[in-house]
């Protein structure tokens, strides 16, 4: 685990996804703020069924939360801002040797879904589904407006983001704009789950400290106010384990979009 150092916020083009991987997800091991996402996620996802199709927005070189996605929807979309993370997912995709592992993923999935001994089998049988539903892996800007392209604006029933819009910017006036564009991807009637890093201006991946915009409970609940949500969930836990990578609490959230 590396230790938020004074050095001056990265902007993502010195990103590296395998340094985010090993940070975040490696060592076979589930950090405390994953697996309260993925605890979140499980529980918000029981109360939906056949979703025709959701997005993931800004999923970086990971494929985990998609798999607790892969049972309610027939299809998935996968968006992030940078090749790299794109090309990471596509190798998962393409079971290429040189993927990254998302054993660990799969097991902690089928666990917070109420299986208490998941076998290889049924890993890898999660994992298929997976490669299966998604359809889609696209570029996607949370500073525009229209963050896939103007024909995707509320298009999706299902939309998750974690640890994206505040890990866009350091400016908490951008982490609303970026919020209200990854908002307007969710039809109305439609579902929006989020994760939120507390982190006060910065996360640490390696030597590096990239963005983060600052926020807490109570913005991102007056953000899916202001963008329309309704049946709002917010969920804050402490990690204090992970203060030095910049963060000691993690925020999330399950909304539906107002019928106008
Ligand atoms: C902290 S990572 C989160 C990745 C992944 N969702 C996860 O939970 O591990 C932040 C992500 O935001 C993406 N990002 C940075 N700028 C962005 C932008 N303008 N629009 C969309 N995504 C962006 C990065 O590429 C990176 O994948």
């Amino acid at each position: 685990m590396s230790t938020l150092t004074n050095t001056p916020v990265s902007d993502y083009s010195q990103w590296q996804p395998e340094e985010y991987l090993r940070e975040y997800y490696g060592g076979g091991e589930v950090l405390p703020d994953e697996h309260f996402a993925m605890e979140f996620l499980v529980e918000a996802l029981k109360r939906l069924a056949d979703v025709p199709i959701a997005l993931e927005f800004g999923c970086g070189p990971t494929i985990h939360h998609a798999l607790a996605m892969a049972p309610v929807t027939n299809e998935i979309h996968l968006a992030d801002f940078l090749e790299s993370n794109r090309v990471e997912v596509g190798k998962w995709l393409g079971s290429d040797p040189a993927a990254f592992n998302w054993k660990h993923f799969g097991k902690e999935t089928l666990e917070l879904e109420g299986n208490p001994n998941p076998t290889d089998e049924q890993i890898a049988e999660r994992e298929a589904l997976l490669r299966a539903r998604v359809t889609k892996v696209k570029f996607g800007d949370a500073f525009n407006t229209n963050p896939l392209g103007i024909d995707k604006r509320e298009y999706y029933p299902l939309v998750a983001s974690h640890y994206c819009a505040e890990a866009c910017t350091t400016d908490k006036g951008e982490w609303r704009d970026c919020m209200t564009n990854i908002s307007s991807l969710v039809e109305p009637g439609g579902t929006l789950i989020l994760s939120v890093c507390g982190a006060a201006n910065a996360y640490a991946v390696g030597d590096r400290n990239f963005p983060c915009a600052g926020v807490d409970e109570v913005d991102v609940l007056s953000s899916l106010r202001d963008n329309g949500f309704t049946d709002i969930d917010v969920r804050v836990r402490q990690v204090p384990s992970q203060t030095e990578q910049g963060f000691s609490s993690v925020v999330f959230a399950s909304a539906v979009k107002g019928r106008r």
